[in-house]
């Protein structure tokens, strides 16, 4: 639990204005000057979902600022996150020329990772991305009017005739099979699978966990009125697209050659080259996110490889005392098996909320130096309750 100090310190940087100047960090910027505070006026979400940031949601991403923040103060030659996740740490050192490998053991969030990180030549990419939307639009013509076309595409799918409507099962069945034909099609598969998120038969005001489908019309508590069930996925393939190609061609701006490898593995496994490396990461939060299944849709349209039963912390283990034990013992395992690759000296950058205080440095072979602490503002979802996030800084011994 935080102690009343931490909070008290907390609170009282609460009420200053927190740090928005991030290229004013130095290596000489000590760490209790670093206020982090943010509140949505002072890092509104459209910085926090900058560029790429934003190519598909994400539950349980940290703050791009946060991360660059402490590359710049440390500046590594070489970052590696072991929970690479929706792709923060790389995205954000890549933007400052820093090379970085990352590892997930969800195919899906290395997918992501990947098309975030990758290069484009924007002029195919443009033509690319507008041309499968059109096929697919002469496609939708011929829908229920022709039943050869229906039925190529179909599928017995159970999860996606559960959670889709008819027209939206064959729209986004056409659009996957069209995928073939292009060069960029990770990309254009994040396109499929972001536009799928938004046309499940979920009610517009909880997308993160919806229990049933939503075939009725309901009171809307986002909108205020009585809101439909989708009925198609064309609009959202549509405007992902538009969104998708501008968020592209805005990293592209600022995008470094500096190297990302990414490896779908276990974390306590993975097989790296030596490196150098620093460790920005944040590691799952313990019986509070399932990262597989928050991409179901993702991975039952792609036929994905599931790995969930792989993942440390997931959800579904709760919070129990043996879930607690599984998990430091899963989080220890990662940080000796990546401590054998870092150099001597290097240091892991970790982000957690410790409230159960599961991190010990020594238990490991590190020693901390230093440890910033943050309240998280949460406006999004429906969630509750304050919400504090640590900031540890461990040196490998
Ligand atoms: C809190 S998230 C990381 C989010 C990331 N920092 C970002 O900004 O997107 C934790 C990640 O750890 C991954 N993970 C869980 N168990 C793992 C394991 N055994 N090996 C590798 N990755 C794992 C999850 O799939 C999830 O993507």
């Amino acid at each position: 639990m935080y102690d009343n100090n931490v909070a008290g310190k907390i609170a009282q940087q609460y009420r200053q204005k927190p740090l928005t100047d991030f290229v004013s960090i130095k290596s000489d910027t000590p760490l209790d000057s670093l206020n982090l505070n943010w509140r949505e006026r002072d890092l509104p979400e459209f910085e926090r979902t900058k560029h790429v940031h934003r190519l598909h949601p994400y539950l349980g991403k940290f703050v791009p600022q946060l991360v660059e923040i402490f590359l710049r103060k440390y500046k590594p030659t070489l970052v590696y996150d072991p929970f690479v996740g929706s792709g923060t740490t790389l995205v954000e050192a890549n933007a400052l020329g820093i090379d970085s490998i990352g590892t997930d053991i969800s195919i899906f969030n290395v997918l992501l990772s990947k098309v975030k990180t990758a290069d484009y030549n924007i002029t195919i990419l443009e033509k690319e991305i507008y041309e499968i939307l059109n096929r697919l639009n002469t496609y939708k013509s011929k829908f229920s009017k022709d039943e050869k076309v229906n039925r190529l595409f179909s599928t017995d799918n159970e999860y996606i005739q559960k959670w889709f409507a008819p027209n939206t099962q064959r729209e986004l069945l056409c659009y996957l099979r069209l995928i073939k034909d292009y060069t960029y099609q990770d990309l254009l598969r994040v396109v499929l699978s972001r536009s799928a998120r938004s046309a499940r038969l979920v009610t517009h005001f909880d997308l993160d966990f919806p229990k049933e489908p939503q075939t009725k019309p309901y009171q809307c508590f986002k909108h205020g009125r009585t809101c439909q069930p989708v009925a198609e996925a064309y609009k959202f393939l549509s405007r992902y697209t538009i969104d998708t190609l501008n968020r592209i061609k805005e990293f592209s701006k600022i995008k470094t050659s500096a190297e990302v490898v990414v490896y779908h593995a276990d974390s306590r496994e993975v097989k790296l080259n030596q490196c150098r490396a620093h460790l920005p990461h944040s590691p799952p939060y313990i019986g509070l996110i399932d990262y597989h299944d928050q991409h179901k849709y993702a991975y039952e349209l792609l036929k994905l490889q599931n790995n969930e039963i792989c993942e440390i912390g997931p959800a579904k283990n709760g919070q129990s005392q043996q879930a607690k034990s599984e998990y430091i013992k899963g989080i220890k395992e990662v940080m000796i098996h990546t401590r054998d690759y870092m150099a001597k000296d290097a240091l892991a950058i970790i982000v957690v909320n410790d409230k159960y205080r599961l991190y010990n440095p020594t238990d490991v072979g590190f020693m901390e130096i230093g440890r910033v602490e943050r309240h998280v503002n949460r406006r999004t979802g429906r969630r509750e309750g304050a919400f504090y996030e640590s900031i540890l800084i461990w040196k490998k011994i």
